[in-house]
């Protein structure tokens, strides 16, 4: 039966585009404006000396945007700090290898290039290196496999010009080049190669931004999705690249970032497991595509091949590997030198094991109100009553048997009513489960252990990537619809794009600079609930989580497959063996619906991270 339900899978990912776990391409803005800030003027104004070398980077009205190289990597070697030669300040550098630029905001997108390793860094256009000004240093989102610094919204200037902040853009190496070595590798042991490359970033940072402007004592980390996901490795991110360890022999918190801001992480999913990498290695380098192919023959194979087994195995292996969340395969691996343990993980059982000190790192914590919007639409598409059968169905690929039982019986999600309930019905609880909830109980753990930490939920929001669907249902506030207002960035210049950002943005440059988002924004608690939770908007949010619910009668997925702070410990009982196919949904002919039942049956958590 599993095996019908796989190649079925298989079959329906092949109708879908490669960017199952995607929102769509957006449609370009015929904004000119953002076209021509784009092209990036070089400016005789905006120079810089970054670590000995003159560079020449782009005008973007009163803000500069530099492009900086960080690093240079051989394939599955570990990143190591390179000059400026040959690198053109005004230009976009390429991305990271990836298939499409699902959220490029440029006409054109860039092409993909394992030499990747840069960031555009924007500083106002009278920076001094005597001005010391606050730095926000961000990582992209894209699930692990996409995204990079030219992404739709990633324009630092408006921070730079009005608010006196350099920002900053990195990208890290992604996919199977940036966490799954093959055998053989040196790295193989430690595959963290992404979260290395960030911390190589960092480093940069540290040691030449004030000559940009920026004070490399006062850093603040942030991301959105993955690149949350990726920010929350870096506290636990006990031993950098060798290159770095004499930088870094202070903890990471103390010598390169002073706080943190983390957009709509997945807090349920975990940190890779020693065997789910082992399971993946299997899928990918055994795949027929590569499988001849080892050694100097991988390190050499062409990108395409490796890039098409990557995303094959991506949108598979969610539904034939047991702890392998959909929307981050490919993703740190804890038990490692780099990660010792799970940070989340840790955050609830041993927050002094973390390198950050948490009581000198204060965090703030954003999820939107609608963050699985659009993951509905990957099973549910279109408007539809709630139907009993589909809900349970579903649950059961989300949760697994055992917690689809804990969570039907207890009846606390009811079926929403009207002619979209459906996909209400189901964003609600999902929401929850991924984002909502845990980032709640996350916040109150991370007080408990003495943090300093503000937790917020976008009730409204600009839609990132026009798709329709129900992202695009009026007041949905789906997952990246934070990224505009962050920056005021949207290339679609309207009162309401604009009234949004200037009533978020002054938070987020007031936790910058002070630690503190300020007016009246209170710190989470050990004991605080949702009327802690500042409201970002103003609009109605959903319900309060359900008491005793999440994470305690239905587990998250981290307490399923990554509950362990010690490496040598054994798997925890609930974590299944190497392998071990999920329980498949029962299915039934009564049933009716095509596609979208079949994806119904198939479905898991599909996320954009
Ligand atoms: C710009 O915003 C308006 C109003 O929200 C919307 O109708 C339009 O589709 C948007 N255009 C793009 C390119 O996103
Ligand atoms: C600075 O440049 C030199 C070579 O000019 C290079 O070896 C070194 O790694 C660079 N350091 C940083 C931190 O960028
Ligand atoms: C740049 O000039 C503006 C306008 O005078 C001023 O508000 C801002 O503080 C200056 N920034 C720096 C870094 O000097
Ligand atoms: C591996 O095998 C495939 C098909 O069997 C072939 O197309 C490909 O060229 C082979 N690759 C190498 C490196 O030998
Ligand atoms: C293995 O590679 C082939 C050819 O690229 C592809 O059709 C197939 O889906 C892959 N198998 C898996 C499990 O990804
Ligand atoms: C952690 O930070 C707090 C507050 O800044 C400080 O008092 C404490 O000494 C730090 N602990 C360590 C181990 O550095
Ligand atoms: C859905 O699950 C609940 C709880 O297990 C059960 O009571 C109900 O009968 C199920 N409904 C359908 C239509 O399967
Ligand atoms: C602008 O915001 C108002 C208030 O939230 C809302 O009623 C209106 O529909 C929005 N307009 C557009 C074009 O999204
Ligand atoms: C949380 O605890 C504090 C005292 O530590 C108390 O003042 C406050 O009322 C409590 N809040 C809630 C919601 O229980
Ligand atoms: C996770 O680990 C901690 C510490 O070992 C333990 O107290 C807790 O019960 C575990 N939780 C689950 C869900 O296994
Ligand atoms: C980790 O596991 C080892 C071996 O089982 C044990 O000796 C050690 O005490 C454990 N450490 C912690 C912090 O639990
Ligand atoms: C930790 O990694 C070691 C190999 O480095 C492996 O043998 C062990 O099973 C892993 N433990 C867990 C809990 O994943």
């Amino acid at each position: 039966m599993w095996t019908q339900l796989a190649s079925l899978a298989l079959a329906f990912t092949t109708l879908a585009s490669p960017e199952f776990l995607q929102r769509a391409p957006r449609s370009l803005s015929p904004h000119s404006g953002f076209q021509d800030r784009h092209v990036g003027r070089q400016s005789a104004s905006c120079t810089a000396t970054w670590n000995g070398t003159r560079l020449t980077g782009a005008a973007e009205e009163a803000a500069c945007r530099f492009t900086v190289r960080y690093g240079r990597a051989g394939r599955w070697e570990d990143s190591v700090a390179a000059n400026q030669d040959g690198v053109d300040a005004a230009a976009f550098p390429k991305m990271c290898p990836q298939i499409g630029a699902v959220q490029s905001a440029l006409a054109t997108p860039l092409p993909s290039d394992e030499d990747c390793l840069f960031m555009t860094v924007y500083a106002p256009v009278n920076a001094t290196a005597e001005s010391k000004l606050p730095v926000f240093f961000w990582l992209h989102g894209g699930a692990y496999v996409h995204g990079s610094v030219s992404d739709s919204g990633f324009d630092g200037s408006k921070m730079a010009e009005e608010d006196d902040i350099v920002v900053v853009f990195a990208q890290y190496r992604l996919g199977v080049l940036g966490f799954l070595p093959p055998e053989g590798a040196s790295t193989i042991n430690d595959p963290n190669l992404a979260v290395r490359d960030a911390v190589l970033a960092l480093n940069a940072v540290k040691t030449n931004i004030a000559a940009m402007g920026g004070d490399p004592s006062h850093v603040t980390l942030g991301g959105q999705s993955a690149g949350a996901s990726l920010t929350r490795s870096l506290f636990t991110d006990a031993r950098p690249a060798p290159l770095t360890l004499a930088l870094l022999a202070v903890p990471a918190a103390k010598g390169l970032f002073h706080s943190a801001i983390l957009q709509s992480d997945p807090l349920n999913f975990g940190s890779q497991t020693f065997e789910n990498a082992a399971d993946l290695r299997e899928h990918v380098y055994g795949n027929a595509t590569l499988a001849n192919c080892t050694g100097e023959c991988l390190k050499n194979v062409d990108l395409h091949s490796l890039l098409s087994v990557q995303d094959e195995v991506g949108a598979v292996a969610p539904f034939t590997i047991h702890g392998v969340p959909m929307g981050e395969v490919y993703r740190p691996q804890f038990n490692t030198t780099t990660l010792p343990s799970d940070p989340v993980s840790a955050i609830f059982n041993s927050p002094s094991t973390l390198a950050a000190n948490i009581s000198a790192l204060p965090v703030l914590l954003s999820y939107t109100r609608n963050e699985s919007g659009f993951t509905v639409d990957n099973f549910i598409s279109g408007p539809q009553v709630a139907n009993a059968f589909i809900f349970n169905v579903t649950v059961n690929k989300l949760l697994g048997a055992e917690r689809a039982k804990a969570f039907l019986d207890a009846v606390v999600y009811p079926l929403v009513p009207g002619p979209d309930g459906m996909r209400t019905s189901l964003e609600i609880p999902l929401t929850d489960a991924v984002w909502r909830c845990v980032s709640l109980a996350v916040g109150a753990k991370y007080a408990a252990a003495g943090g300093t930490i503000f937790v917020g939920e976008w009730t409204k929001g600009t839609e990132y990537n026009a798709q329709g669907g129900y992202c695009s249902t009026p007041g949905a506030v789906c997952h990246s619809d934070d990224i505009y207002p962050t920056f005021e960035s949207s290339p679609n210049v309207t009162a309401n794009a604009t009234g949004l950002a200037n009533e978020i943005r002054p938070f987020w440059v007031s936790f910058i600079k002070t630690g503190s988002p300020g007016g009246s924004w209170k710190a989470f608690a050990a004991n605080s609930t949702m009327a802690d939770v500042y409201n970002l908007g103003n609009e109605s949010a959903h319900a309060a989580c359900p008491p005793g619910f999440w994470g305690d009668m239905v587990k998250w997925d981290w307490q399923v497959y990554s509950n362990t702070t010690n490496s040598t410990a054994p798997p925890p009982a609930t974590s299944s063996p190497t392998g071990k196919k999920e329980s498949g949904a029962t299915t039934g002919s009564s049933v009716p619906g095509g596609v979208v039942l079949l994806v119904a049956v198939l479905g898991t958590v599909a996320v954009l991270s």
